[in-house]
């Protein structure tokens, strides 16, 4: 299949001379759930903002659908149309008077008609929760509430891929999980996902595939067990272990049965755990069967 994004040998240097992305390459399929994970200063914000051609390489390249992307005004337009990249900072992504506003910009700037951006917009509302704070200055909103307009903001321009810059970063628990519910809803109907994250247990549970970062270089891609059994990755990157993975490893490593296959969320963990007592008649079954 073929890539729906894809960076190869990418490097990329800020004005100050930092070397920010060093010969990084990936693929991201049409409609997976992918994370990219790495340390504070790894190069994944910077990677992010080539995926719709904000920045643009010092080398390599990017490839939308297997075409390598142009950096003139109609291929990029067309390009932001498809990959819509939420900050990971709302103040630096928001900038109209009014949430409606702010989440009109969009598909009124593409030039749809007044009453198809008015579906759009009020569908993306709708989507995100925030239709009551439609007519609000978003300067006088919270901080998750800023976050879900931006996320609003680029759904109404529906894109193909959308992007989130550690989208559940300083959210209370109700609010990350409600984010992520919405990351998942987005996937469903068919788009593709990309974030960054810390959150080791959300990065395990939630993606299709993971991408470790470190030094503006891939450490690691894969699916995410696969990822996170490796030690050396997981050491290199300074990550720490899924909860899951490491109760279903300590378990294992005391002898219990659990099947081969690593449980990916708290329930398939739940059914993996035998009753206690299946798990006494696992002690105590007789040695001729
Ligand atoms: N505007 C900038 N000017 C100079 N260096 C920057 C700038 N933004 C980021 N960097 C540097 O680029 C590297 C990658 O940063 P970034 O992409 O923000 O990493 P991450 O998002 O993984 O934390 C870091 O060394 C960081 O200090
Ligand atoms: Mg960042």
């Amino acid at each position: 299949m073929e890539a729906i994004l894809a960076a190869c040998d990418l490097e990329f240097t800020y004005p100050d001379g930092t070397l920010a992305l060093r010969g990084l390459s990936l693929e991201i399929e049409r409609g997976e759930k992918v994370a990219v994970l790495g340390p504070n200063g790894a190069g994944k914000s910077t990677l992010f903002l080539h995926f719709n051609g904000i920045f643009r390489p010092r080398r390599g390249k990017i490839l939308w659908q297997g075409r390598e992307v142009r950096y003139d005004r109609s291929f990029l337009a067309a390009l932001r149309q498809k990959v819509g990249i939420v900050f990971q900072d709302p103040d630096s992504q928001l900038f109209a008077a009014s949430v409606f506003q702010e989440v009109s910009f969009g598909p009124l700037n593409m030039g749809l008609p007044r009453e198809e951006a008015k579906r759009r917009v009020e569908r993306a509302l709708a989507v995100t929760g925030i239709e009551d704070l439609k007519d609000k200055p978003t300067h006088f909103l919270s901080y998750g509430q800023k976050k879900r307009v931006c996320i609003a903001a680029v759904l109404a321009m529906d894109p193909e891929v959308l992007v989130l810059d550690e989208p559940t970063a300083s959210l209370d628990p109700l609010l990350s999980e409600q984010i992520t519910g919405l990351m998942e809803e987005i996937n469903r109907v068919g788009k593709t996902v990309v974030i960054s994250t810390h959150d080791v247990d959300l990065a395990y549970s939630w993606a299709d595939r993971i991408f470790v970062m470190k030094g503006g270089q891939l450490l690691a891609g894969g699916r995410p067990e696969e990822v996170f059994l490796q030690p050396q990755v997981v050491r290199q990157a300074g990550l720490t272990l899924p909860w899951i993975l490491e109760v279903y490893l300590e378990l294992r490593r005391r002898g219990w049965s659990l099947g081969p296959r690593p449980p990916r969320r708290k329930e398939d963990l739940w059914a993996c755990l035998p009753s206690a007592s299946q798990a006494f008649g696992q002690l105590f079954r007789p040695a001729n069967g």
